[in-house]
């Protein structure tokens, strides 16, 4: 069904990392989702859920979608929605980026704003949700793609396992996999399973973030981490959880950028330092294969601005001393 930009969805480049990480005994892959045409692994799981729509008449003529999302699910479904010809209203906060709601607005997107977080739990997410639905009931002819919930969402993660697994003939030990709606890691895993493949499954949170159990923590960059636990998690998806806080994504997507010249999004960050974390459990020999999710440009204003990494964590040259002093001596800039 897909043609035009859509066609352009999936088949994303599986890189061979040489510089980042030192001395490694294990050969390390990186699939760069960033160069789906919406820019980000989002492009997937929107396709895959408005194309089901459309193919089940839950999405027809005159439909409006309606979505929570500040990032890129939004901007994913914006592409999607404007190559059908549909009406998307993306649902946002005040974290949301200046340049995500142009871009959103760029591909045709309307914007609702939710000012106030959820009473009492002072949670933008829930606050988010809640006008979701208020806007489902008022809007006639209404869809919600409700991706913390469609199996549709992971379901579009089994091609991203299967590319994996086609350039590397099956030979993947271990996949590391940011997590926040668990679409990704859901569907490469069960895809892993459906295969009868031994790859073992470590996923990457955020400090702060509930989905692995924890407390609901303050976080600042977006992408991976939520502060509710999504429908589409299963306990046993993974073998492992790591966790990483957001300095640690700020120095992972620094190191990427001088080292391999990859201009990646925080998520991606958090996996390199995530495997950097556990890199001693990883066997000799073996394949291991990260999946970047995003692009550095959603950034440029965070993650990669010298002045606000000061205004949040301190300054730059010491972040990268304090790195240094408590990296293993195989770290790397
Ligand atoms: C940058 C980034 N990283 C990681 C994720 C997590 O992916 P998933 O929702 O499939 O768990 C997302 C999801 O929006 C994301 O935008």
């Amino acid at each position: 069904m897909q043609s035009g930009v859509l066609s352009a969805i999936g088949t994303t480049p599986l890189v061979r990392l040489t510089r980042v990480l030192n001395d490694l005994s294990f050969r390390l892959y990186a699939k760069l989702e960033a160069l789906n045409p919406g820019g980000s692994t989002k492009d997937r799981p929107a396709a895959t859920i408005i194309e089901h729509g459309l193919e089940t008449g839950a999405i027809r003529s005159g439909t409006v979608v309606i979505e929570s999302s500040s990032g890129n699910m939004g901007i994913g479904l914006a592409q999607v929605c404007a190559y059908y010809g549909l009406r998307f209203i993306c649902v946002v906060d005040p974290k949301v980026t200046t340049q995500n709601i142009r871009l959103l607005k760029a591909y045709g997107a309307e914007i609702d704003y939710v000012k106030e977080p959820e009473p009492g739990t002072g949670d933008f997410l829930q606050a988010r949700i809640k006008r979701v639905q208020t806007l489902l009931r008022t809007t006639e002819n209404s869809f919600w793609p409700n991706q913390y919930a469609n199996i549709c969402n992971s379901k579009a993660h089994h091609h991203t396992m299967r590319e994996i697994t086609q350039t590397l003939d099956g030979k993947i030990d271990y996949l590391f996999c940011a997590t926040s709606t668990c679409g990704t890691l859901r569907g490469c895993a069960e895809y892993v399973r459906a295969q009868g493949l031994q790859t073992k499954i470590f996923a990457v949170d955020a400090v702060g973030s509930v989905i692995f159990g924890g407390p609901n923590l303050t976080r600042l960059i977006p992408g991976h981490g939520a502060s509710i636990r999504p429908e589409l998690y299963q306990a046993d998806l993974s073998d492992r959880c790591v966790r990483v806080t957001d300095l640690d994504c700020i120095v992972g997507c620094r190191r990427l950028i001088r080292k391999e010249a990859i201009l990646a999004g925080g998520s991606s960050g958090a996996v390199l330092m995530a495997i950097e974390q556990v890199k001693d459990n990883i066997a000799p020999d073996t394949t291991c294969v990260a999946i970047f999710p995003d692009r550095g440009e959603r950034y440029l204003d965070t993650i990669y601005s010298d002045a606000w990494v000061l205004d949040h964590f301190g300054e730059v040259s010491q972040i990268w001393e304090d790195f240094e002093a408590r990296a293993c001596a195989t770290a790397t800039f």
